[in-house]
């Protein structure tokens, strides 16, 4: 008993030290500091990722967790503190960069192009062409076939040709979903992706992020739901006022404590 018990602790303490700490982090940030004039959004924020890890983000509004995902998108340059991507130094100067580095984000509203169709927004800022003569048209046809079959891979009956504006929010996340699988993807940010979604569309984004996960890419859920995120994430880190207050895997928390450490009720040791 002695031993089995010893080795419980271990195995604890093993997981909790490679979440905290990961050995070969996808993504690191330390110090990030962010100021809109007076306004301190990240102060001091540190953290590690790993690669197919699947971190929740929460916090209370204002806390900073938009900021911190618009930092690490290149949408601006934080004030203090170093992004590092599989071990080297990067600056991101505009989204653009990120996302070449592998790095793509789903805002609150997907920033879908209702009027295109599904394909349309897959390929969308890295559109195929073909020659015609001395022109250079848009492939429409190797855009939907690939579209298709990237649809296939996800289980979704989204359709390829169809306009997004007609699509139900589960598609909408496979369109989503599809553009991150086509950049092949390291590190997907989803900010609030299930904030206006019904419950059947929000399993079905839930499930998406499992497949993402399982096909070896990472997920930073944002998100005020604590359902969604201890159905999806193996570590919930808590922001307030800008700085990390909790780091923690999500075995070894519940949803009362994730509360208080948003409110303040639970201050970390
Ligand atoms: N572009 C901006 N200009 C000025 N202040 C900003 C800007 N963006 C964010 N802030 C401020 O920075 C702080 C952090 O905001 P942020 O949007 O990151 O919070 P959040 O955690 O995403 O909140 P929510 O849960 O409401 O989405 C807030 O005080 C906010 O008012
Ligand atoms: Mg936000």
């Amino acid at each position: 008993m002695p031993h089995a018990m010893r080795t419980e602790l271990a195995g604890g303490q093993n997981a909790e030290s490679a979440a905290l700490s990961h050995p070969n982090p996808l993504l690191e940030l330390s110090g990030i500091g962010k100021s809109f004039g007076a306004v301190r959004a990240l102060d001091g924020m540190d953290l590690a990722i790993g690669p197919a890890e699947v971190v929740g983000l929460m916090g209370d509004n204002g806390a900073g967790k938009s900021t911190l995902t618009k930092v690490i998108a290149g949408n601006f340059r934080p004030s203090q503190g170093e992004i590092r991507l599989e071990g080297a130094p990067v600056a991101f100067d505009r989204p653009a960069d990120a996302r070449n580095a592998g790095i793509e984000v789903m805002y609150q509203d997907l920033a879908i192009a209702e009027n295109l169709t599904a394909a349309a927004n897959v390929f969308l800022g890295r559109e195929l062409h073909r020659r015609f003569g001395p022109l250079r048209l848009l492939d429409h046809r190797a855009m939907n076939r690939r579209a298709a079959e990237l649809f296939r891979e996800l289980k979704s009956e989204t359709r390829a040709e169809d306009t997004v504006r007609e699509m139900s929010g589960g598609q909408r996340q496979a369109v989503a979903i599809a553009r991150t699988r086509l950049a092949k993807s390291k590190l997907v940010l989803m900010d609030e992706p299930t904030a206006a979604i019904s419950v059947r569309q929000v399993a079905e984004v839930l499930d998406l992020i499992r497949r993402l996960r399982d096909s070896g890419t990472a997920v930073v859920l944002i998100s005020h739901r604590m359902p969604d995120v201890f159905a999806v994430c193996g570590r919930v880190v808590v922001m307030r006022r800008g700085r990390k207050v909790a780091d923690k895997p999500i075995a070894a928390s519940s949803p009362e404590e994730v509360t208080g450490l948003i409110t303040g009720a639970i201050v970390a040791a």
